[in-house]
């Protein structure tokens, strides 16, 4: 590797004469911008615990009511990329968010895309233009760029869900912002995963012609996914992934730009061992728990609890329980690097 020069061999004088001309020397900051064989990454392999999160969102309803917080959010800060960041991994934003019983969040609409996994909590829902789904613990609901979207609770105890937006990406192209609306018109029908997409592999007629939506699926239901995952596992090796992606039923691809989601499930005493990714990501327990071992750091994770996984992380996770199967959420930035072109994935040293 070539031996680079650096910024003291320049000249003060000629240093100074750049900076009042706006210019930096690539030169001396090269292998920081461009590190050599891997990224210089910043975000730690961490675990968010549950029974840290749900303490102090709970204690935030009491602090805070819904008029001075809009949307009432504690955020998962990587410690990896400073107090108070706002990212879990350098692309993904993860909020947990607590409505209580008769609170409502006002509709809104933003640059950023979110989706909602419900954690806890009977009797909230999501309305996404006009689209009324109710929210069920494991149920994956999109928030897509641009669609207005409200939250409210109906039921008698605090309904929690992680939030998880491409607010970073969106962020740093000084692209982000927001709109209020008024109260939405709700259709007086089930939302789309029980009537036009109620199977996979059945569209309706007319999203063959030039009818395509482009979000025509919201809510993706979890009592369904765990079904087709149990199926999966049924003719699935073991030590091979169980893994399901959440996809947009009319094209086949991911349902948002820039973050993709899928659901893995981990069979008892199983370990898997997926290969190193480009992508970072962020993994949820839905149900189980097990141990993570995130480039050689080990963390035991629980139901509900919360991982940040860095980009080009070797990893290996081990459902510890010898009864109870494990479930994951997976959020990761890998339709994004697809797009960009330079997703890769790397074959594991032997
Ligand atoms: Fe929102």
């Amino acid at each position: 590797m070539m031996e680079l020069g650096t910024l003291e061999e320049l000249p003060v004088a000629y240093r100074e004469k750049l900076a009042s001309s706006s210019l930096t020397p690539l030169w001396p900051m090269m292998r920081a911008a461009l590190p050599y064989d891997k990224p210089n990454r910043r975000t730690k392999p961490h675990v968010w615990a549950w029974s840290d999160v749900r303490p102090s969102l709970l204690e935030a309803g009491r602090l805070t009511p819904m008029e001075k917080a809009e949307r009432r959010v504690l955020i998962l800060s990587n410690p990896g990329l400073g107090l108070g960041a706002v990212s879990a991994t350098p692309s993904i934003f993860i909020g947990m968010q607590l409505i209580l019983p008769g609170e409502s969040a006002p509709t809104h609409k933003h640059s950023p895309s979110a989706i909602r996994m419900v954690i806890e909590g009977k009797g909230g829902y999501t309305t996404v233009q006009g689209e009324r789904c109710p929210m069920e613990k494991g149920d994956l609901i999109l928030t897509p760029s641009g669609l207005w979207h409200e939250h409210g609770h109906e039921g008698t105890d605090p309904v929690i869900w992680m939030d998880a937006l491409d607010l970073p990406i969106v962020g740093s192209m000084e692209a982000a912002y927001a709109v209020d609306g008024d109260l939405q018109n709700v259709r007086g029908e089930p939302d789309s995963s029980q009537t036009r997409y109620k199977r996979s592999g059945l569209v309706p007629y007319n999203s063959l012609g030039s009818r395509r939506a482009d979000y025509p699926l919201i809510r993706y239901p979890w009592a369904e996914v765990r079904d087709a995952l149990n199926s999966l596992a049924g003719v699935t090796a073991r030590g091979e992934a169980v893994q399901l992606a959440y996809v947009n039923p009319e094209t086949g691809r991911e349902c948002l730009p820039v973050l993709g989601f899928s659901a893995l499930m981990l069979r008892p005493g199983e370990t898997i061992k997926p290969v190193r990714r480009t992508s970072s990501a962020v993994l949820h327990c839905i149900e189980g728990g097990g141990q993570a071992n995130i480039d050689g750091e080990a963390l035991r994770f629980s139901e509900s609890d919360t991982m940040a996984i860095p980009t080009h992380a070797e990893i290996e996770i081990t459902n510890t329980s010898p009864t109870h199967p494990t479930f994951i959420f997976q959020v990761d930035d890998a339709p994004m690097q697809r797009k960009l072109g330079f997703y890769e994935e790397f074959a594991r040293a032997k």
